[in-house]
C-alpha cells in the first residue's frame, strides 16, 4: 500500500489530501488553502509547505498542476503568474516542503484517476478526458497509457482559444446560458473529434455535476460522452498518481 499526500492546485483554490494510490480512495479530510494572489513560484511553494504540515507530512507527494509540466518544469501558466514558466516544480516544491514532490499537469492527473478508478476504467482505446474550470484541461488516454501534456484548451478556433470559449469560467463571466456555452462546448469537442476519433470523452470539472442540464446540447458529437466519476476526487488523487 502506497500513501501519497496529493495537492491539487486550480485558479483559486490549493486542496490537499492523503491517498492511498492503490485503490484510489482518499483517507484523510481534504485541507483548502486560497491560491495566493498573484500566484507565483515563491507565494505558491509556501502554500505547499502549510499543507504538509497541516497534515505532519514527511512522505510522498504529488502535485497537479495547471500548465504543461515536462520532467517537473514548468513550462506554461495560462491562469498562474508568468514566472512560473521554466521553473523547476519539483524542486522549488521539493525545498519548500523537505517532501519528496512530483508535479504534473492537473489534467493529465484527473484523467489518470478517471482511466485507473473512474469513467475510463477499463475502456480500450483513446479515451479523452476534457476538465471544465478555470481553463480547459485535456488527457488522453490510450489503452490506460498517458499521453502527457496535451492542451486542447488552447486549439485555437474561429481566431478565439478554446477555454475561452468554452471553460466554465467563461459561462460564468459571459453569463451564458447552458445552451449557449453547450453549444460552444460542443463545437470544442467536435473538432477535437475530427482529430483523434475517441472511443470516449469523459467531461470533469465542478461543471460536470450538472451534466444532465447541458448534455442535450452536445448531441451533435458523434463519439459517447460521460460525466467523470470521481467528480471533485480526481484531481487530488490524481496529483498523488504523479509519484506512482
Ligand atoms: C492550461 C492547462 C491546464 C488547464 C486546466 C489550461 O489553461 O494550459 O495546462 O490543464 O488550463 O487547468
Amino acid at each position: 500500500m502506497t500513501r501519497v499526500l496529493g495537492i491539487d492546485i486550480g485558479g483559486s483554490g490549493m486542496k490537499a489530501a492523503e491517498v492511498e494510490t492503490d485503490t484510489g480512495e482518499i483517507m484523510s479530510d481534504k485541507f483548502r488553502i486560497p491560491t495566493p494572489k498573484p500566484a507565483t513560484p515563491e507565494a505558491m511553494a509556501d502554500v505547499v509547505r502549510q499543507l504538509t504540515e497541516h497534515f505532519d507530512w514527511t512522505g510522498p507527494v504529488g502535485v497537479g498542476f495547471p500548465g504543461v509540466i515536462q520532467h517537473g518544469v514548468v513550462r506554461t501558466a495560462a491562469n498562474l503568474h508568468k514566472s512560473w514558466v521554466n521553473v523547476d516544480g519539483d524542486k522549488v516544491f521539493t525545498e519548500a516542503s523537505g517532501c519528496d514532490v512530483a508535479v504534473i499537469n492537473d489534467a493529465d492527473a484527473a484523467g489518470l484517476a478517471e482511466a485507473r478508478f473512474g469513467a475510463g476504467e477499463g475502456i480500450p482505446g483513446t479515451v479523452i478526458l476534457l476538465t471544465l474550470g478555470t481553463g480547459i484541461g485535456s488527457a488522453v488516454i490510450i489503452d490506460g497509457k498517458l499521453v502527457p501534456n496535451t492542451e486542447f484548451g488552447h486549439l485555437m478556433m474561429d481566431g478565439k482559444i478554446a477555454e475561452e470559449r468554452a471553460s466554465s469560467r467563461a459561462k460564468d463571466e459571459k453569463d451564458l446560458s447552458f445552451k449557449d456555452w453547450g453549444k460552444e462546448l460542443e463545437s470544442v469537442m467536435m473538432e477535437i473529434e475530427k482529430l483523434f476519433w475517441p472511443k470516449l470523452f469523459v467531461l470533469g470539472g465542478g461543471i460536470s455535476k450538472q451534466f444532465d442540464r447541458f448534455e442535450e446540447y452536445l448531441d451533435d458529437v458523434r463519439t459517447p460522452i460521460v460525466a467523470a466519476k470521481m467528480l471533485n476526487r480526481a484531481g487530488i488523487v490524481g496529483a498523488a498518481l504523479a509519484q506512482t
